[in-house]
C-alpha cells in the first residue's frame, strides 16, 4: 500500500485532536513537566502524540486520555510520552561565549573563593536538560584541556540530567552524528573522537568525567538526589516553559546552588522578573548569572507551594 494512503488511514482511525483533548493533554503535560504548549503549537503536540497513539495500536486521543488516568498505565507511559514531546536539539561547542565566560571568569572566581575558605576543594557542575550530553561533554573537554592543569589540586565533578531517558542512553553510549560534532575544534576532535561507521565515538576518558541521571526539573522529589552545586548550565530548556514554571525552576536553582555559584541560561533566554535572585555582571561582560548574595531568600518560602498554586491554576 502507498505510504501516504496508509498514513491517512491511520490518521482517520485515530481522528483529529479536538481542542478539548488538546487542553486536557496540555494541562497534564504542564503539571508533570512545566512544558507549556501555546495554542499555536497545538499542531506540534498533535503530531508528537499521534506517534504514541500509533505505537499503542492506533488508539484515539480520547482513549489515550482515559488511559493516562490509570496509575499503572501512567507509570509505564510517562517516559515514552516525555521522549515524544521533548525537543532535544543540541551539539558540541554550541555556546562558545559561555565557554569563554566559564573558563575566564567563573572558574577563577569559584576557585578563588574556595581557596580562601575551608570549603571542599571541589567544583560541582550541573548540566540540567542535557539532552544527549553534548553540553556536558564539551565542558568535560574544556576542563580536561584548558582548566585542570592550572588547578591540579581541585576536583571537578560534572552531573548531567534530563527528563528524557532515551537521550540519556545516547549520551552514555557517546556515539554522535556528524551534525553533532561539526563545531568541535580540530585539535580536540582528532584527540577525543574516532569514526565508527557513519558516527563518531567519544573517548572513554572524557565520557568517564560525566555522570548522567534522569531528573525532571518540575518534580521536587527528583531534586533530592542532587548535591549542592557551584555552577549550573540550563540552556535552551526553559524556553519551553511558561513564565510561572520557569520562575519555579529558577527558585529551585537558587536553593540548590552554593552562595557564590553561577547559572548559565541559553542566549535567547533571560531571567526577567527574577533578577533579585541572580544577577549578571555587565562590567565583566559576563554571560553568567551569579547568585545574588544580598537576597534574603527566606527559607520559609515554600517552593512546593509555588508548584501547587501553579498546577491548580492550570488544571
Ligand atoms: C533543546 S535541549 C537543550 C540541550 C542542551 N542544554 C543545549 O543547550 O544544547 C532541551 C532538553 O531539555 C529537556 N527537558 C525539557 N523539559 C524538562 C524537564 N521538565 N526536566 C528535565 N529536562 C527537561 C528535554 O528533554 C531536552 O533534552
Amino acid at each position: 500500500m502507498n505510504i501516504f494512503k496508509e498514513r491517512s488511514m491511520i490518521h482517520q482511525e485515530i481522528g483529529e485532536m479536538t481542542y478539548s483533548a488538546f487542553e486536557i493533554l496540555r494541562s497534564k503535560i504542564y503539571n508533570w513537566t512545566g512544558i507549556y504548549f501555546i495554542n499555536e503549537k497545538k499542531y506540534l503536540l498533535e503530531a508528537r502524540i499521534t506517534k504514541r497513539l500509533i505505537e499503542l495500536g492506533n488508539i484515539s486521543f480520547e482513549s489515550y486520555i482515559t488511559q493516562l488516568n490509570n496509575e499503572e498505565f501512567l507509570h509505564i507511559e510517562l517516559p515514552k510520552l516525555y521522549t515524544a514531546i521533548t525537543i532535544n536539539e543540541t551539539y558540541f561547542f554550541r555556546c562558545p561565549e559561555h565557554i569563554d565566560t566559564f573558563r575566564e571568569i567563573v572558574i577563577p572566581d569559584l576557585i578563588f573563593h574556595k581557596q580562601k575558605s575551608a570549603l571542599e576543594q571541589k567544583i560541582t557542575i550541573w548540566s540540567a536538560g542535557c539532552s544527549s550530553g553534548e553540553e556536558a561533554y564539551t565542558l568535560a573537554i574544556i576542563i580536561k584541556e584548558e582548566i585542570q592543569h592550572l588547578y591540579p589540586h581541585i576536583e571537578f565533578e560534572i552531573i548531567a540530567t534530563d527528563i528524557d531517558e532515551k537521550v540519556l542512553n545516547v549520551a552514555r553510549n557517546g556515539l554522535f552524528s556528524e551534525y553533532s560534532v561539526r563545531h568541535v575544534p580540530a585539535i580536540y576532535f582528532s584527540k577525543y573522537f574516532h569514526k565508527e561507521g557513519s558516527s563518531f565515538q567519544l573517548s572513554e576518558d572524557v565520557r568517564s568525567m560525566v555522570r548522567f541521571t534522569t531528573l525532571n526539573l518540575y518534580n521536587q522529589d527528583d531534586w533530592r538526589q542532587l548535591p549542592l552545586l557551584d555552577c549550573i548550565f540550563c540552556c535552551n530548556v526553559l524556553i519551553y516553559f511558561d513564565e510561572q514554571s520557569k520562575k519555579n525552576v529558577i527558585h529551585s536553582f537558587y536553593k540548590q546552588i552554593n552562595m557564590l555559584g553561577y547559572l548559565f541560561v541559553g542566549y535567547s533566554e533571560s531571567l526577567y522578573g527574577i533578577e533579585h535572585l541572580f544577577a549578571r555582571n555587565y562590567e565583566l561582560n559576563s554571560l553568567a548569572y551569579k547568585k545574588n548574595e544580598l537576597t534574603q531568600f527566606k527559607s520559609s518560602t515554600n517552593i512546593r507551594n509555588l508548584y501547587e498554586v501553579n498546577s491548580t491554576a492550570r488544571s
